[in-house]
């Protein structure tokens, strides 16, 4: 990822496993910053939020988008593995929807490049997720008087499954990163030591960068792999579903998330993931792609001993010989990344949704 260290003694150190005195400047890359503003369109987005909310896009009714994606649970779940559809379990970390519109790559391998459109569609179709023919989906959220006024308010007509993947992304432009200490400077002493160290001594500037702390590219760094995926047949289940159709060869004996493999299937690339966004963390634990490290302070543990174990690791990770009050520092530092929880009325849908509807007379010879 063209990183390299330059000087003759950093590389000594780094061999020697005592860190790098790596600065943002040597690592030539983007620097962390405000993210820039988004315009979101009022009534686009208000619909949007009613559909996040609404059991109905899910075959059986009984999920919605916010059921793995929860406002009170830092837009995801605090659990390792994320909830699937009823009869599944799931194989990743359910991500935040916070500040998800600024990303250009989304799911932990990054197989989804194109927009949150097809995110959404990936989403309420995919059996193990909602499992949601999108004919049904948009015939019953026609039969919603609600859903006909808010769709004409919003300009667009009348309701339509493509409607409701634009609808949808509109919406969680507005779900943004609010007053996080590092936007508004109000960061404590220990958090300006951690930034520092953030940048130098610690690394992790080298893959965390720009306004996301992401380079959204794809890295090894050697987080164990969480079991419950393949002894617990739920979880299986849909792991097996989801390899199955990416084409991952051997999928029913395979005790690996193949990771970014799944993009490239280049065998260098089992095990990588792509670089999460660091904000938001104070309401998302667990964390890593399939949750198996529990707080910030096991993150900073972690790449305190230079990441997991992996023979294909990537070598920008060593260990960093960082103190403990360097590392509370630095857990201060990635804390001040999180802004005000978004579980107000202005980003939860909080109205009814009808359990009943009005018999449509005559309706074989009811045209779309
Ligand atoms: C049953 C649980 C579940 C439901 C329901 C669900 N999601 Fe997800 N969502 C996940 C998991 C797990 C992932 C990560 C998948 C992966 O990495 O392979 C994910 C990933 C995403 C991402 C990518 C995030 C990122 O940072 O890369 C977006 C956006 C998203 N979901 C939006 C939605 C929307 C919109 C809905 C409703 C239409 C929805 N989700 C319903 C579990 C769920
Ligand atoms: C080689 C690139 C790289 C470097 C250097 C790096 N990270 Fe990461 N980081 C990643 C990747 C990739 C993941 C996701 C791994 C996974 O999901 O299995 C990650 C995950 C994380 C997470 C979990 C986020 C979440 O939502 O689950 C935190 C916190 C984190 N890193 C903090 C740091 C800190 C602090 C440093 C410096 C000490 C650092 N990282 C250095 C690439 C890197």
């Amino acid at each position: 990822m063209g990183v390299r260290v330059t000087s003759g003694r950093s590389l000594l150190a780094a061999m020697m496993g005592v860190g790098m005195a790596l600065g943002a400047q040597a690592a030539n890359v983007p620097d962390l910053g405000p993210l820039p503003p988004i315009k979101v369109n009022k009534a686009k987005a208000e619909l949007g939020k009613r559909l996040f909310f609404d059991k109905r896009l899910s075959g059986d009714a009984a999920i919605a988008c916010a059921t793995c994606h929860d406002p009170k649970q830092g837009w995801t779940q605090n659990k390792p593995l994320s909830d699937g559809y009823p009869g599944n379990g799931h194989f990743r970390n359910s991500p935040t929807m916070v500040n998800v519109a600024h990303k250009k790559v989304w799911n932990h391998d990054g197989r989804i490049g194109t927009g949150l459109n097809d995110m959404t569609r990936e989403m309420i179709t995919e059996d193990y997720i909602m499992n949601m023919d999108m004919r049904i989906m948009q015939e019953r959220v026609k039969q919603d008087p609600v859903y006909l006024k808010m769709f004409k308010d919003a300009g667009y007509g009348e309701p339509s499954n493509g409607k409701v993947r634009k609808a949808i992304p509109e919406y969680l432009k507005s779900l943004t990163s609010q007053n996080a200490p590092f936007d508004t400077g109000k960061m404590s002493k220990s958090a300006k030591r951690g930034l520092t160290l953030f940048k130098g001594k610690g690394g992790c500037i080298q893959c965390h960068n720009g306004p996301l702390a992401t380079d959204e590219k794809a890295h090894n760094t050697g987080v164990p792999e969480n079991f419950d995926v393949f002894l617990d047949p739920n979880n299986h289940q849909a792991f097996i579903a989801f390899a199955m159709f990416q084409g991952i060869e051997n999928f029913m004996n395979i005790k690996r998330d193949p990771g970014y493999y799944n993009v490239t299937m280049d065998s260098a690339d089992v095990g990588k993931f792509i670089t999460p966004s660091l904000r938001e963390l104070k309401y998302t634990a667990p964390y890593m792609h399939n949750g198996m490290l529990k707080t910030l302070n096991d993150v900073v543990a972690f790449y305190n001993m230079g990441g997991g174990m992996d023979s294909k690791k990537s070598s920008l990770l060593k260990p960093l010989g960082l103190s403990k009050a360097e590392q509370k520092d630095l857990v201060a530092f990635l804390l001040s990344l999180s802004g005000d929880q978004l579980t107000s009325a202005k980003y939860v849908w909080q109205g009814a949704y009808p359990a009943e509807y009005p018999v449509i007379e005559n309706w074989k010879n009811v045209r779309n």
